[in-house]
C-alpha cells in the first residue's frame, strides 16, 4: 500500500484521513521517526497547506499531505481566515465584533495539498452558515459552538461527530483530494 506522510499529530485529523484516504496508509511524523514542526509564514489556506507539505517532504522523501484550514466571515472581509489559531480572543472576541451585526455569513475553508517531490496535488473543501449569536453546544473544538450550519439548522457545537464530519470543509476538501488522486493515479 502507498505510503502517505499526514503533516500533523492530531488524532481527530489522522482518523479522517485514513477513513476517506481509502487504499493509502496514512503515517504521523511521529511513526516514522521525523520530528515536524515549521511556521505557517503564508497569506492563503493553499500556501500555508503547500509549506507544510514541502517542509514535511524534505524530511521524509515520500509522498506528504498536509491541510490548513480556518473560518472566513463575510462581513470581517473573510477573517480571522488563516489567522483562525492565532485570532486572539476566538470565538468570545467574534462574538463582541459582531454584537449588531445583522449579516452573520461565514463559511469554514480547508484546503488540503499532497506532493510527493514532483506533482502537487490541492483539494478545498467549504462548508456554509452563519455566526450564532450565542456559542450552543459543547461538541467539536475551536469555533464549532458558535458556527450555525446552513445544512444542519444547528451549530456545529450541537451536532454529533457524526453529522459534522458528513458535510464538514474538511470531509469536503479530503474527497475531492482522493478523487484526484486516483485520478492522476498518484
Ligand atoms: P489549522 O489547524 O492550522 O488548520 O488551524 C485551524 C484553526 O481554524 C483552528 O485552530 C480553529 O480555530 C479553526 N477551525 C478549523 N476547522 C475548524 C472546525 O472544524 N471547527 C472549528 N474551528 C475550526
Amino acid at each position: 500500500m502507498k505510503k502517505i506522510v499526514l503533516a500533523s499529530g492530531n488524532a481527530g485529523k489522522l482518523k479522517e484521513f485514513r477513513e476517506i484516504l481509502k487504499g493509502y496508509e496514512i503515517v504521523t511524523p511521529k511513526d516514522i521517526g521525523v520530528d515536524f514542526d515549521v511556521e505557517e509564514t503564508g497569506e492563503t489556506f493553499y500556501e500555508n497547506a503547500l509549506i507544510k507539505a514541502r517542509a514535511l517532504y524534505e524530511l521524509c522523501h515520500l509522498p506528504t499531505v498536509a491541510d490548513d484550514s480556518g473560518l472566513c466571515v463575510d462581513v470581517l472581509g473573510g477573517a480571522p481566515g488563516v489567522y483562525s489559531a492565532r485570532y486572539e480572543g476566538g470565538m468570545i472576541r467574534l462574538l463582541k465584533e459582531l454584537t449588531g451585526v445583522k449579516n452573520r455569513a461565514a463559511h469554514f475553508t480547508s484546503c488540503i495539498v499532497y506532493y510527493d517531490g514532483e506533482n502537487i496535488i490541492e483539494a478545498t473543501g467549504y462548508v456554509y452558515g452563519k455566526i450564532a449569536d450565542a456559542p450552543h453546544g459543547n461538541n467539536g473544538f475551536g469555533y464549532d459552538p458558535v458556527f450555525m450550519s446552513d445544512e444542519l439548522g444547528k451549530t456545529f457545537g450541537a451536532a454529533t461527530s457524526e453529522e459534522k464530519n458528513a458535510i464538514s470543509h474538511r470531509r469536503r476538501a479530503l474527497d475531492a483530494l482522493f478523487a484526484k488522486l486516483n485520478a492522476n493515479k498518484a
